[in-house]
């Protein structure tokens, strides 16, 4: 009854209607979800901001000039970009294209830059955003280069040599990558990229004649450590191309979805200086048009700087004291975990000493599947570390930006 290609999607399991979700009192045997990335912890007072902000003109009611951003939209992101993120270069409202989520924009990032037919792809190192694997490949035909890292620190220079020897291997298969994306502040390991490692990957896209993809939608969920060094959020944009890389090649990724807890205004852009790649990306948009309601909401958030100051202060505080509430439990619980880390939402595990070997016939990933229904069993949905593309089994992503209940829900179960 369908193509071969809806055939095909009939078959993903998607997340819809209603969910069974664990509350301490009101239902203690529901699902406990580290699925999500998102900020519980302040979701009060952005639906605080909204509620007090929510008197909308008739004009919201139309089409309006709302597409792909307004102008008024794209004016307060442009200064909140340049107040925050430190752009070398000022980010202008032109360079700025929302749509409803930067999970669109990956997708859109992957359909004008990659030609799958001409064997062409997107390198990326391993862990990274599960998503990823799907936004970029399902409806593109896509098939991305995930690099193997080896010993490398993603986030040190080696990393730069790393990716080097993975773009020519890729070659001499007759693989053509067009792009480099990466996470910063990365998702799932929580790290920022240092400015020479940054700078480092400019210069081999510059070689290489690639775009640079920069997902940067926690740059600003970061806390410091007191115990143990912490490395600021450095955007791409900070680095000044002059004499690096043509900044057309450069593109980063931002959204309202984390930094500002607002997943549910299904609001992301992408803010690039090519103008040819703006011009692409808006004519394929035109799909995914965010609500004007939103955007007028986003808006009227982003120019209260005054509002925002206290309320990323206050966000990256109660970050801060999760995650060490967090790792207090699985230290308790004796469950290994990455420990650097000091951005996003999450702490990513190691349970390789838990996969049920014996019941996989040595099948580790299939240990690492059965592992993640086990948990599901047990009410506790949590991401592996598969669609992630981590080099060994038994990671899992927990989620710490819950409420200190579900965390020690989730954790005890
Ligand atoms: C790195 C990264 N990019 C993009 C997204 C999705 O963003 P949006 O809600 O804007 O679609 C997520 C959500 O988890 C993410 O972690």
């Amino acid at each position: 009854m369908l193509s071969s290609r809806g055939a095909k999607w009939a078959k993903i399991k998607f997340a819809h209607g209603e969910r069974d979700v664990y509350h301490h009192i009101k239902n203690p045997k529901g699902v406990v979800s580290f699925a999500n990335a998102e900020n519980w912890l302040v979701h009060e007072d952005i639906s605080h901001f909204v509620n007090t902000h929510s008197d909308f003109d008739k004009d919201c009611c139309s089409y309006g000039e709302g597409f792909t951003g307004t102008v008024r939209l794209r004016t307060a992101m442009a200064n909140h970009l340049n107040a925050h993120f430190k752009p070398a270069q000022k980010i202008d409202p032109e360079e700025i294209t929302f749509a409803a989520g930067v999970t669109d924009l990956n997708e859109v990032c992957a359909l004008i830059t990659c030609d799958p037919e001409q064997n062409e792809s997107i390198m990326l190192g391993g862990p990274i955003y599960g998503s990823f694997s799907k936004d970029l490949t399902q409806r593109t035909g896509v098939e991305l280069e995930y690099i193997s890292m080896g010993d490398v620190d993603q986030f040190s220079p080696a990393c730069i040599a790393a990716f080097d020897d993975g773009f020519e291997a890729a070659k001499a298969r007759g693989v053509n990558i067009r792009a480099l994306i990466i996470c910063n502040p990365h998702n799932p390991l929580g790290q920022c990229y240092p400015r020479e490692t940054l700078e480092g990957l400019l210069r081999l896209c510059a070689a290489k004649g690639i775009h640079l993809i920069s997902d940067e939608i926690y740059g600003l969920s970061t806390y410091e450590r007191h115990d143990r060094p912490s490395e600021k959020f450095t955007s791409v944009r900070a680095i000044d191309p002059t004499g690096i890389i043509d900044p057309a090649q450069v593109h980063v990724l931002y959204g309202m979805s984390k930094d500002f807890a607002a997943s549910g205004m299904r609001l992301g852009c992408v803010i690039s200086q090519n103008l040819e790649f703006t011009n692409a990306t808006r004519a394929t948009c035109r799909f995914s048009s965010p609500s004007l309601f939103s955007m007028e909401l986003a808006a009227r958030l982003l120019e209260d700087q005054g509002f925002l100051a206290k309320f990323l202060q206050k966000s990256d505080r109660l970050l801060l004291q999760n995650r060490l509430l967090a790792e207090d439990l699985l230290e308790q619980a004796g469950i290994d975990y990455h420990k650097p880390g000091n951005a996003g939402f999450f702490i990513w595990l190691d349970l390789s000493a838990h996969l049920p070997i014996a019941k996989t016939n040595g099948d580790v990933w299939a240990a690492e599947r059965l592992l993640t229904e086990l948990f599901e069993k047990a009410g506790v949905i949590m991401s592996p570390g598969e669609p992630y593309h981590a080099p060994t089994p038994g990671k899992f992503r927990l989620i710490f930006s819950v409420d200190e209940e579900t965390l020690r829900e989730g954790v005890r179960r």
